[in-house]
């Protein structure tokens, strides 16, 4: 297995270009379920859980193909259509249950593993669930399989469910575009990635408003048509990389940034004492005066601070003036990092889903191990700031979301790089 190794290196300087979104891609690529003719994504990200879905969208009958190294992805879906979503496939991403609603809206059955657990929670279904059996589906557990039916197809309805699932949500959109009769979903997730899947549904032929808000109305159509999308920037890998200039002092811009995609997250920021500054090519970030201030963070859905930022945020916090308290709401086991950090010296209390952390001076250079994706950048994150040298194992992890990270660090003045496992 690879690992990579990191030598802090002092200030950073220069741009970094952000990719699409990983999170948006995921949920856009399925949309190519919903009709026959083609789908085509550019600024897509060129990451392994791509190729995953790349791999189980042909393994239900469509065809996806890499183009322009990989940044435009060609789908269709016309031929035949296998309704089994294989649990050898499913259990690599979780992100697989979202082949569920266009399947069911499609062929009008599916059969879909469940994922199982991840390192971060249980992360159950059973939003998903209760959104599609609104909508007319039958859903049974059978062996580890998901068995959805619509009898007659889907039919539009009113549905509020309990907790704002980004999953939920989407999977509910592609199942209701097709379905007769209007569709309302209350208490929708907003994530910028919600309104990236409406607006390719749109462009498709979907009758889509309210996204972004927390009531969707949808208005079911027969068919949907092709269409060309660009995906949304990844605010996800934009926040992260906006932490490294604030780790390490310098200043960075993140090429095709924009401030509204991580807004909470810019205020903590300010708050923190880091300057943020939109600019014509993206966000420019650098340190205002003075070392890094100690703030309380607690993760929500959008438009609060994101979950898949605190582990970025804690390595920030590390090495603040003061104790900060960090409080993970949506899931209930995402401080992996914390016991990793600590190995490089940083002072963290984990109880439950809250965590404070006691700033120290510096940190200082181990061998660290990561427990999932966006634990895996805070170490490299931490490492760019340590005295000495940081070696991560198991960034298989970090491949999945993050391009070219060591380019990426490197073009600004990081001291890192990958060391290829046997
Ligand atoms: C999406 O996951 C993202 N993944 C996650 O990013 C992100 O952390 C999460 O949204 C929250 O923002 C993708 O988009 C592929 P949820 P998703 O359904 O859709 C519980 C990353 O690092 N829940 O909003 O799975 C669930 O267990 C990943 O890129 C149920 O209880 O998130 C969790 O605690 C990690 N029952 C909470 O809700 C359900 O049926 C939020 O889950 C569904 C969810």
């Amino acid at each position: 297995m690879d690992s990579i190794l990191v030598r802090g290196n002092g200030p950073l300087s220069g741009q970094i270009p952000i990719a699409g979104a990983k999170n948006a891609c995921l949920a856009l690529m399925p949309a190519t379920l919903l009709s026959e003719e083609p789908l085509t994504l550019t600024n897509a990200p060129r990451l392994s859980d791509i190729r995953t879905m790349t791999q189980l969208l042909a393994s239900l009958g469509a065809e996806v193909t890499a183009l322009q190294d990989g940044k435009v992805l060609a789908t269709s879906c016309h031929g035949e259509i296998n309704p089994v979503a294989d649990y050898d496939i499913v259990r690599k991403m979780r992100a697989s249950n979202l082949v569920l609603g266009p399947l069911l809206a499609r062929l009008g059955h599916a059969v879909v593993s469940l994922p199982g657990g991840c390192a971060i929670g249980a992360r159950p279904m059973d939003i998903h669930i209760d959104a599609l059996t609104a909508l007319g589906a039958e859903i049974e557990l059978k062996e580890g399989y998901l068995h959805a039916t619509a009898r007659g197809g889907l039919k539009g309805a009113v549905h509020e469910m309990r907790f704002a699932s980004v999953g939920a949500t989407e999977n509910f959109l592609m199942a209701a575009v097709l379905a007769k009769g209007t569709s309302v979903l209350k208490n929708a997730a907003r994530e910028p990635e919600i309104v990236d899947l409406a607006r390719c549904l749109r462009a498709m032929g979907a009758q889509i408003e309210g996204e972004g808000t927390s009531d969707i109305t949808i208005q079911g159509v027969d068919r949907l048509h092709g269409a060309t999308h660009p995906v949304v920037t990844d605010r996800i890998e934009l926040g992260t990389y906006m932490l490294a200039p604030a780790i390490c002092g310098g200043e960075v811009e993140c090429l095709g940034g924009r401030i509204d995609l991580v807004a909470s997250f810019c205020e903590k920021l300010d708050a923190a004492g880091i300057s943020v500054e939109e600019t014509a090519r993206g966000i420019k970030v650098k340190r205002k005066n003075g070392g890094i201030r100690a703030v309380d963070v607690v993760t929500e859905p959008f438009p609060g601070f994101p979950t898949d930022l605190q582990a970025q945020m804690m390595a920030l916090l590390c090495t603040a003036e003061g104790t900060s308290v960090l409080e993970e709401r949506i899931f209930e086991n995402r401080f992996m990092h914390a016991p990793e950090l600590a190995r490089m010296g940083a002072r963290i209390e984990v109880h439950g889903g809250v965590a404070k952390v006691h700033g120290v001076a510096r940190l200082k250079g181990a061998r660290v191990m990561a427990t999932d994706l966006r634990a895996s950048v805070s170490l490299i994150l931490a490492g760019l700031a340590a005295e000495g040298e940081t070696v991560v194992s198991r960034v298989y992890h970090l491949d999945r979301g993050y391009e070219r990270v060591e380019e990426k660090l490197r073009a600004v003045g990081a001291h890192i790089e990958r060391v290829k496992g046997e």
